[in-house]
């Protein structure tokens, strides 16, 4: 089965055309990918660290994105010290514990061998709603259901369980050859869009997602709460068969995780600032406006953190340089 196939069995018409400006970012992500991977071993304690702020921050996060009120740091004072906070519900409690341990099931079943399966989608997410819905933990739905503000309605329940198989077969055989981010990108969509259970399934679809990304030795990629609206409105135009937007997020993501990495290798000679602190707001010609446009759009080594885009002064004079060369080949076309 091809792509256009199985998006003719969803009902849509996919066009990965639009992805082509977002190739360089996706080049990009390799060769980071790669820079990490050549300078490994990193230290084990950093390893061990940033896996466990990822955790952390992963779990805040994808929670948070479903309406769950603790904040980062009362996560962790859930996960970490078994604090419980006054004020917040158990239902809120139970969802930072079960995540961290479905976290924790993920990277028990992942290597760079690791398949796709059925089975382990309904492990996250009967580890995901376990003592919540404990009636439909692990178990798709067997009702409709509507996902609030969405431009569509999922497929009748009959029908989820023969996407689900073809979806994953999709995956597991590629046919269209679809880089390992793309790959996790339309992976993503279409599991939410199937919505193959009650509740749950974004928590769940952003756990899954990260096996096909983990195990190609990417680092996890963590939507932030942030970004909600944008996701969502990425999601709804992957509705309609443009992956765009969705990709950016997800090239986003990466590209932050990526960058905690990159960080840590030993004797690493980029740092990543505040663009404020590279450019100044009027520098002729790139000013900070100009540069925080170019990172929003991912046509700079950039990444978000909380509210503000980080970069490197390399990141900067490649990019002022790469501009000048364009400039002087056209010139002398
Ligand atoms: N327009 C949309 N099209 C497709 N999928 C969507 C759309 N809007 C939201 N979604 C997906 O549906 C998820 C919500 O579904 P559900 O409530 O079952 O999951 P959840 O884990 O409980 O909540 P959340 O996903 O918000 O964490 C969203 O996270 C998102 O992944
Ligand atoms: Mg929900």
């Amino acid at each position: 089965m091809n792509l256009s196939d199985y998006f003719y069995l969803c009902g849509v018409n996919a066009d990965l055309r639009n992805i082509a400006p977002l190739e360089s970012s996706i080049e990009r992500l390799f060769e980071k990918r790669s820079r990490i991977q050549k300078g490994r071993p990193l230290p084990s304690a950093s390893v061990n660290r940033i896996r466990d702020d990822f955790a952390m921050e992963w779990t805040y996060n994808s929670n948070s994105i479903e309406g769950n009120t603790l904040s980062l740091r009362e996560t962790i004072m859930v996960l970490k010290d078994g604090i419980t906070i006054g004020g917040k519900s158990l239902r809120e409690h139970f969802e930072a514990i079960n995540h961290e341990k479905a976290i924790d099931y993920l990277y028990s079943i992942v290597n760079s061998k690791y398949v796709l399966r059925s089975i382990d989608i309904l492990n996250l997410h009967g580890l995901v709603m376990k003592n919540i819905e404990d009636e439909f933990a692990g178990r798709i739905r067997n009702g409709a259901v509507r996902i609030v503000g969405a431009n569509f309605t999922p497929p009748n329940a009959s029908r989820v369980s023969d996407l689900l198989d073809e979806l994953i077969e999709y995956i597991n055989t590629n046919p269209q050859g679809l880089n390992d981010v793309l790959l996790a990108t339309v992976f993503h969509h279409k599991l939410v869009w199937i919505h193959p259970f009650f509740d749950g399934n974004g928590r769940t679809v952003r756990l899954a997602m990260n096996l096909l990304l983990i195990r190609t030795g990417f680092p996890p990629a963590i939507i932030l709460k942030n970004d909600r609206k944008k996701y969502y409105d990425a999601l709804n135009t992957a509705n309609k068969g443009d992956y765009s937007k969705l990709a950016l997020l997800m090239i986003q993501a990466l590209e932050r995780s990526l960058n905690i990495y990159i960080n840590a290798i030993p004797g690493n000679d980029e740092t990543y600032e505040l663009i404020s602190n590279i450019v100044s707001e009027d520098q002729a010609p790139y000013g900070q406006e100009y540069i925080s446009l170019l990172a929003r759009q991912g046509k700079i080594d950039a990444y978000k953190e909380g509210r503000n885009w980080l970069t490197t002064r390399k990141a900067v004079e490649a990019y002022i340089e790469g501009r000048k060369r364009k400039r002087v080949v056209k010139k002398t076309k």
